[in-house]
């Protein structure tokens, strides 16, 4: 099967190599104005300029014209915890009357509460409204997704989560990877013996998750009331004797040196960030570690953003994800983060999709498989409707520009009959 796109407007994020963009190459989005593009058997095999296109559009198997639509890469959203059992919008509300998220949680809410539904819900059920969530953001634009454990916080109640996940990769159409967060809290009956649930964590879980081979990461909340330096690199530690290295949410809640403790473990990225000083961001972009930001939590908590500018300047890698959970971003919607990026964290329209595409690709280990217009990788794409300009998708927040996602060379909606060619 054979796709030609032809009259693409704008072509964005066309590259012939990729890395993990960092400091002011985070600023050059690759494009071409009036291009083509060709999809053999669900990946990019060609694109350029109009004037370039050697074959006839009646050659393709499809052809679809784009007159004044953009193209770019599917978002690859790094952090997200998108299997859960219920909502939580009762303690948004107790927000709104003025409990803040750490008095919530440290009287059995937060993350406890999503911990004793996921409990009630059974695998089977748990794996349906997570399945339909995932479409649901597919539909948005997501073509890649990382998703974590994090509500079992058993053993039992951790393989259920990372069977569901295991099943999502199964029968999705989009790359997922998995990351044990079993490390997410404390579960109440060990309130007062922080030490009995780390070593089962190390002692139990990791090993049998490793054998069964059940995720491509592993994770820890180190952040004040929840894993201490020490106890996230003792965890980081054993995960990474099983080959599971980490990724790692930190520097929410305070700066807690959990930034520099991912960057001594290794991890790949550390997420969150909204608590930086000179000393984390210098590490920061000294290191092979991605930070992930995750605006969209900072915007429902309302807390203070992560200091983006700051971050760029001095030359760290940034990517950006949606964090999609019941108590802290109940939202999986990448269009949104990628305009909170801009607007509330003076991110370039550029800057803010390379962080959301590329960057977040590398973010969860799939850089050379996704997030870029290149030829080889997987053509999940999304196509707007007519827009003015690149800046205007991030610019008009909250407004619906996308008009078709394409996953694997496959529409996820039907076409309007009008755009579309049969040949
Ligand atoms: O990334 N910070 C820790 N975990 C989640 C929130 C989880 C929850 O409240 O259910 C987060 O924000
Ligand atoms: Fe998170």
């Amino acid at each position: 099967m054979n796709i030609l796109i032809s009259d693409i407007k704008i072509l964005a994020g066309t590259r012939s190599s990729n890395s993990v963009l960092k400091g002011t190459s985070l600023a050059s989005l690759p494009s071409i104005r009036d291009a083509y593009l060709i999809i053999e058997d669900g990946q990019i095999a060609d694109y350029g300029g109009m004037k370039e296109l050697k074959r006839k559009a009646t050659s393709f198997d499809e052809h679809y014209i784009a007159t004044g639509k953009i193209i770019l890469p599917c978002w690859c959203d790094s952090h997200t915890h998108l299997v859960f059992a219920g909502y939580r919008e009762h303690e948004f509300v107790r927000k709104i009357k003025g409990e803040t998220y750490e008095q919530i949680a440290a009287g059995g809410g937060g993350i406890l509460l999503s911990a004793q539904q996921l409990h009630e819900m059974s695998e089977d059920e748990l794996f349906i409204v997570s399945f339909r969530r995932l479409q649901e953001v597919i539909r948005m634009g997501t073509g890649a997704i990382e998703i974590k454990s994090g509500y079992g916080l058993s053993i039992e109640g951790e393989m259920k989560m990372l069977r569901v996940i295991r099943r999502l990769k199964q029968t999705a159409s989009i790359p997922v990877r998995s990351t044990f967060l079993g490390a997410h809290t404390f579960p109440a009956a060990y309130k007062d013996n922080r030490e009995g649930y780390i070593k089962m964590i190390i002692e139990q879980m990791i090993p049998v998750i490793a054998s069964e081979k059940l995720a491509d990461y592993m994770d820890v909340f180190c952040d004040q009331g929840f894993f201490t330096v020490e106890e996230t690199l003792r965890i980081c530690k054993a995960g990474s004797a099983f080959s599971i290295f980490p990724k790692i949410h930190a520097n929410q809640l305070s700066v807690s040196g959990g930034v520099e403790a991912a960057i001594h473990a290794g991890a790949i990225s550390v997420d969150h960030l909204e608590k930086m000083d000179s000393h984390a961001i210098q590490a920061l972009a000294g290191s092979g570690t991605i930070g992930t930001l995750l605006p969209a939590a900072a915007f429902f908590l309302r807390m203070e953003y992560p200091p983006a500018r700051q971050m760029i300047d001095a030359g760290c890698a940034i990517a950006l994800a949606s964090d999609h959970n019941p108590g802290s971003s109940p939202s999986g919607n990448m269009n949104f983060v990628v305009s909170l990026a801009c607007i509330q964290m003076k991110m370039l329209p550029e800057e803010a999709i390379n962080a959301a595409t590329i960057n977040g690709a590398y973010a969860m280990g799939l850089g050379e498989e996704i997030g870029s217009v290149t030829v080889g990788k997987k053509a999940n794409l999304i196509l707007t409707q007519p827009v003015s300009s690149i800046a205007y998708l991030p610019y008009a927040f909250g407004q619906h520009h996308i008009e078709n996602v394409m996953i694997g060379g496959e529409w996820v909606k039907d076409l309007n009959m009008n755009q579309q060619h049969r040949n």
